[in-house]
């Protein structure tokens, strides 16, 4: 707030106090890249104090906020750095004509791309930590393309594969390749319609029924009237499924069932150390990866794909697998 407020009294008129402002906005992106681990690190040491239900509204609302300030950032970062004056003072030229960006926003994004890359990164993870990596097949309509942005896209995917491959695993079925459909939305009918949206993005949780809106909704964020053409997703893995029991406590940040020990014996009766979430992150501070175990993936994720009015679906057939129906609408349309 401190850093902001002076900004907002202040009128940026000349080419050195943009310069300027785009060093504190890049300043302010860059101070809070960790927030995530700081904030679920202080949860799990408060949770004597807290109850989930409360975290979760808590969180929900903070980090649904940190998506749009943080993208509004990015997103002049990444315009001034495109813009023509500050182009033509560069060294090396990034514009680009042919370019399909519009700042962080790709408006021809392939999700199937997203996919591969963010099967890459998970896949190695699985074959660093556990030596063994889950295959992905893609079928329905791989050359679909949407207006989205790339960085959301990327973290949502590899959140909901992270998942998937972790619990493919963990039943043993590594040789049953995940299937990933991708269905480009019909026109005529947008996403609203699939009833997986969330109506006032920023402060309601639609699954929890937590944080109701307020009777004056006008300072919510509000849907896009709006958009380009959307896409579902369909991760549909071999895993297990989800047991009813902890179905209902899916959409709880700092929910998870994930026990580094548990996976570890199961794949080589292996004897990794390990305790709680706790040391999950300490072993991502000290820059390791995993697989699973802050409990954060899921309603996170679905933050990031309701920003823009899309959703996630969890359906499990306990006993067999899970299928998770990712819902994206474009970004708004400019006329
Ligand atoms: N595809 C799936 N198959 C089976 N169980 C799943 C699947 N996806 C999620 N789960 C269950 O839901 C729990 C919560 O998932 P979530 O992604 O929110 O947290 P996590 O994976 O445990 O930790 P992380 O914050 O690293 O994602 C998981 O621990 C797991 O028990
Ligand atoms: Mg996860």
């Amino acid at each position: 707030m401190s850093t902001l407020l002076p900004y907002s009294e202040k009128r940026i008129d000349s080419l050195e106090e943009e310069i300027q402002f785009t060093g504190v906005m890049a300043d302010l992106v860059q101070t809070h890249a960790n927030t995530i681990s700081i904030l679920a690190r202080g949860f799990l040491e408060a949770r004597k104090y807290i109850s989930p239900v409360e975290v979760t509204n808590f969180l929900d609302e903070h980090l649904r906020a940190r998506i749009g300030t943080r993208l509004i950032a990015e997103q002049h970062i990444a315009l001034h750095f495109s813009s023509k004056p500050h182009n033509e003072l560069a060294d090396e030229k990034i514009h680009d004509h042919d370019s399909s960006y519009i700042g962080v926003i790709d408006t021809a994004l392939r999700p199937a791309e997203v996919i591969r890359h963010c099967e890459d990164i998970v896949g190695e993870i699985c074959e660093l930590k556990y030596g063994v990596r889950p295959s992905i097949i893609i079928d329905g309509n791989p050359e679909t393309t949407i207006a989205h942005i790339p960085m959301h896209l990327e973290y949502t995917l590899t959140e909901l594969l992270k998942n998937s491959f972790r619990a493919t695993i963990e039943n043993g079925k590594e040789r049953t390749p995940i299937q990933v459909t991708i269905a480009p939305a019909p026109e005529e009918t947008p996403a609203t319609d699939t009833g997986i949206t969330n109506h006032d993005q920023g402060s309601v949780d639609r699954a929890s029924g937590s944080n109701k809106p307020a009777v004056s909704s006008s300072g919510n964020i509000r849907p896009l009237e709006k958009s380009t053409p959307g896409v579902t997703i369909r991760i549909r893995d071999r895993g297990g499924g989800i047991s009813p029991e902890n179905y209902a406590k899916l959409w709880e940040y700092g929910f998870t069932t994930f026990n580094d020990e548990q996976i570890t014996d199961k794949i080589d009766g292996g004897s990794q150390s390990n305790g709680d979430a706790l040391n999950t992150i300490s072993t991502l501070g000290a820059g390791g990866s995993s697989l699973a175990g802050l409990g954060y993936g899921l309603p996170l994720g679905r933050a990031y794909a309701e920003y823009f009015g899309g959703g996630i679906a969890v359906q499990s057939l306990w006993g067999w697998g899970t299928d998770v129906y990712l819902s994206l609408r474009g970004v708004g349309k400019v006329d």
